[in-house]
């Protein structure tokens, strides 16, 4: 049995968890929907079982559950990786830590430093270090307008797109490019979703991502940065729109490898 938590922003016409459900079911496994708000965390209900995490309210009380549940039971993604892509600062680390290419950035409280960066750069996106479908992501060119610290500065990659690569078990299985007149071309920032291409640069420089931050799955964001791409981000709870990939079939049959794993 793979124990769902459902996507809180699901909604009847672009239902995520009910499409992967659908595919469990008729790839021959069986699955359920948990309400993550009724799991006593010291109390789990199952164990030794796989938890497929679609999405997360990364509130205080459904994170806490997930690291309880994930002692004895393996989790898809760990919240360790989901905490990891939460946190741009630590997912910028772990990207340079690795040599994934991405681009300059700064992450200071002191707006000196800052100011400095902005100087040498021109102009910076200015975003918010746990920020989530674009928002709150802003192009500035002037210290004055930095608002309070911490800052997480990027040098501004001149761009009209940006890809979002998913990648399965280190595999980049299905891409998008994501258009929009705006900087933030997410879909929730009123970007448009298109098919895409992956070339032998995208596909390394994102499994590159993924293994980095440790997703078993995840959504890597790029650009295209001097003749090849840098990472932005790497989602651990990845949508998957407009992509031609069959994504919630990978998905399942993924999950459900991880369940023939765990229980042989
Ligand atoms: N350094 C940059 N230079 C140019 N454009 C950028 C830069 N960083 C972000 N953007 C634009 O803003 C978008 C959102 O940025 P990013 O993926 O880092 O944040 P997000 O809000 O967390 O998005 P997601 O919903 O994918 O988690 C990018 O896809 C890109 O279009
Ligand atoms: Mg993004």
């Amino acid at each position: 049995m793979i124990h769902i938590i459902p996507k809180p922003t699901d909604t009847t016409d672009d239902n995520s968890t009910a499409a992967v459900a659908g595919q469990i079911r008729s790839q021959g496994g069986t699955c359920e929907l948990i309400d993550i708000y009724r799991i006593d965390p010291f109390m789990p209900p199952f164990e030794h079982e796989i938890v497929w995490v679609c999405g997360l309210t990364q509130d205080e009380h459904q994170f806490e559950v997930l690291q309880a549940l994930s002692l004895s039971n393996v989790l898809v993604n760990t919240p360790q990786a989901i905490g990891t892509c939460a946190s741009k600062v630590f997912t910028t680390a772990l990207l340079m830590r690795h040599s994934v290419p991405s681009p300059r950035t700064l992450f200071t409280s002191s707006k000196e430093i800052a100011s400095r960066f902005i100087e040498e750069h021109g102009r910076v996106v200015i975003k918010p270090i746990y920020g989530f479908d674009g928002h709150g992501i802003f192009l500035i060119d002037t210290p004055g307008q930095l608002g309070n610290p911490p800052y997480y500065l990027q040098e501004y990659v001149p761009n009209d797109r940006d890809f979002r690569i998913f990648v399965i078990d280190g595999e980049p299985v299905g891409a998008i490019m994501r258009v929009s007149d705006t900087l933030a071309h997410n879909i929730h920032q009123g970007g448009t979703g298109i098919p895409s291409e992956i070339d032998d640069e995208m596909r390394s420089i994102a499994a590159a991502a993924a293994r980095a931050t440790g997703v078993d799955y995840g959504g890597v964001d790029l650009l295209r940065y001097h003749d090849s791409y840098c990472v932005l981000e790497v989602n651990g709870t990845p949508n998957w729109h407009c992509m031609a990939a069959p994504i919630p079939a990978l998905l399942a049959r993924y999950l459900l490898e991880k369940e023939r794993d765990l229980k042989a």
